[in-house]
């Protein structure tokens, strides 16, 4: 799309007799969004055109000059898609580039066009529009984020893993049921996401500059043609509310901190220390000096793009704060923020979802680590509890004795003799064994929502019944 700083019309000459001159290059330069704001064309000309459909069936502008306006609008919207379109800084914006290109198109008809609106209701409009379209868009790519992982869960329900608190070999799990963590976590952030589809749908378009207008409009037609539940109720809060974009930044926030949570795993896990998974070369780069690397480029970029979309809610959360209402121009910073924001969150999940289905489960790795760091000590405890009637807390104490005599002795919990641990305890019988194992410490977790594989498949099913 070209761009021209030539001397077209300016927005003041637009406006007429009240502005003796045209802005200076340093007004024109803060002044203008048409930079990033022209994103949104399709939106402002879908809404002129449900505007106009609307005034005429008012009778407020006649049916021959809103058929010129369609006809108009379409030549524009199909001028800025081949990219016949020259946008004018000095027309400021998209909503100012549009109609003065409707002008020049269609003569003096243009003009009815703004009848009973305002540009603060107009790019309420088109904003609402384009991240309604971008929060249906996340709810997609999220889905397929879940599939993914639904996939990968299913394959290792069985395959055991240790399971970490501080980072700490804790208990052993399923990779299956690791993988469905992030399940839920993904899950919610859909769940945000319908959910601000839900909040705002509503349309601003008739809150005209912010007390409504005289005319007789239609407010639950233009809602209706452009697909919105039902109209605003407020026009001082139409034109002054961006919650629709703060609420998008705030759930691509929380999106984007599991998303790098997730990120900081891949990246753990492929180290050759833990060597757990094995990423694909599409998924990885190599050094230019160090021949044996296989760097997790991608993983650590989804991690740092967190910092930009969590740095864009902060930024728009603080445009927003302490303004008065109605509209004030602070807003227009509004586009940029959710933008860039956008494109990180989409380029995030899209990348995760690749590396999540490329990647190599290092199936053997995972079970040695699974059983070293006395992993199942917790299990021994219980044996106790269960077998022996141990109180729990004597169990631990007797546990604890028994790990610290296999750190001694450089071994694992399972490979001290039964003589051992009965010098620590008389009560414990060799049936004690069966319980050492790290597949019989995760089937035995069948609490609902465990790590056991019979209840990782239940919730494995679960999800695909609602994915
Ligand atoms: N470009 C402006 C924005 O993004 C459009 C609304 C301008 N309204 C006004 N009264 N100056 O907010």
């Amino acid at each position: 799309m070209a761009e021209d700083h030539k001397d077209t019309k300016s927005s003041n000459q637009m406006w007429g007799g009240r502005f003796a001159s045209g802005p200076s290059a340093i007004m024109e330069e803060i002044n203008a969004s048409i930079g990033f704001d022209k994103k949104l064309y399709a939106q402002d000309i879908r809404g002129s055109k449900a505007h106009a459909t609307m005034l005429a069936h008012q009778g407020i502008i006649s049916a021959e000059d809103k058929d010129k306006m369609l006809h108009g609008l379409d030549t524009i919207l199909s001028e800025i898609e081949s990219g016949q379109f020259v946008f004018s800084r000095k027309l400021e914006d998209i909503h100012m580039n549009v109609e003065a290109r409707l002008a020049d198109l269609i003569g003096s008809a243009a003009g009815r066009l703004h009848t009973a609106r305002s540009r603060n209701d107009q790019v309420a409009l088109d904003f609402r529009l384009w991240v309604k379209e971008e929060l249906q868009k996340t709810e997609q790519a999220l889905s397929r984020l879940i599939a993914a992982f639904l996939d990968r869960a299913e394959e290792h329900a069985d395959t055991v893993m240790p399971g970490f608190t501080h980072l700490q070999t804790a208990q052993p799990v399923t990779f299956g049921h690791h993988c469905m963590a992030y399940v839920e976590m993904f899950g919610r952030d859909r769940q945000r996401v319908r959910h601000a589809i839900e909040h705002l749908d509503e349309s601003p378009i008739g809150a005209a500059a912010l007390a409504g207008t005289g005319y007789p409009i239609d407010r639950h037609m233009t809602a209706q043609a452009l697909g919105f539940r039902e109209p605003t109720r407020n026009s001082i809060d139409t034109v002054s509310d961006r919650d629709f974009a703060l609420e998008f930044l705030s759930i691509a926030s929380i999106a984007a901190v599991h998303l790098s949570r997730l990120a900081e795993e891949i990246v753990i896990w492929s180290t050759p220390q833990f060597g757990f998974i094995r990423l694909s070369d599409a998924f990885s780069t190599g050094s230019s000096i160090m021949p044996q690397k296989k760097n997790p480029d991608a993983a650590e970029l989804v991690r740092a793009k967190t910092g930009r979309i969590n740095g864009s809610l902060i930024a728009l959360l603080t445009v927003m704060k302490g303004l008065p209402l109605a509209y004030s121009k602070d807003m227009q910073e509004d586009k940029e923020q959710v933008f860039d924001a956008a494109e990180s969150l989409e380029l995030a999940i899209a990348a995760m979802t690749g590396m999540v289905t490329d990647m190599t489960i290092r199936t053997d790795k995972m079970k040695a680590a699974a059983g070293s760091g006395y992993s199942t000590a917790t299990d021994l405890a219980d044996w106790l509890v269960r077998e022996a009637g141990l109180p729990f807390r004597d169990a631990h104490h007797v546990t604890g004795n028994a790990v610290a005599m296999a750190e001694k002795k450089g071994c694992d919990l399972a490979e001290l003799s039964l003589e051992e641990l009965q010098s620590i305890n008389a009560a414990i019988t060799a049936d004690v064994f069966n319980v050492l194992t790290v597949e019989a410490s995760v089937a035995s977790r069948k609490s609902f929502g465990g790590t056991a594989p019979s209840e990782v498949r239940k919730q494995i099913a679960w999800w695909r019944a609602r994915n």
